[in-house]
């Protein structure tokens, strides 16, 4: 189980801070999130539901998104802290994985953390293994008209 040293102990409490801010009222499920880049700055983010059900935004795109915003580089993004209130570590969604592997830096770090003592740690290779990404997209010929 991963150790929680300074950083994730900070992560943790800023995770929860904006948990705390979550617009959750139809899944009533609110989540936190926060991220620290290589300088030390801490993003957090908190899910953001929306009337319009497929508006809403998930935690940890929303800690992501503000670090880029920030001028934080993608793909350097080192450890990524998911806060659940309750006694369960969830796992991320398929869409937040899929951004973390082009934001967060190809060895950075995925815990998950709850109220209790559980705790979950994804390497990239974990999270999302085989993913599809921007290099497929490079050089590519232009349309034939
Ligand atoms: N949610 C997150 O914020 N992160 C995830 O990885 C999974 C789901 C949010 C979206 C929605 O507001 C609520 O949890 C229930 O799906």
């Amino acid at each position: 189980m991963v150790q929680f040293d300074d950083t994730l102990k900070t992560l943790k409490e800023r995770a929860v801070r904006a948990a705390g801010f979550s617009h959750s009222p139809y899944s009533r499920f609110p989540v936190g999130a926060a991220v620290i880049s290589a300088a030390g700055q801490v993003y957090a983010g908190c899910n953001v539901e929306n009337a319009s059900f497929g508006l809403t935004q998930c935690a940890e795109r929303a800690a992501l998104t503000a670090a880029v915003a920030d001028g934080v580089l993608p793909g350097s993004l080192q450890t990524l802290l998911i806060y659940t209130p309750g006694n369960q570590a969830h796992a991320p969604c398929g869409a937040c994985r899929q951004v973390m592997q082009e934001l967060m830096a190809p060895d950075g770090l995925v815990v998950s953390c709850c109220d209790g003592d559980e705790r979950r740690a994804w390497s990239r290779s974990d999270y999302l293994p085989d993913p599809f990404s921007a290099d497929v997209l490079l050089n590519r010929p232009p349309p034939k008209r």
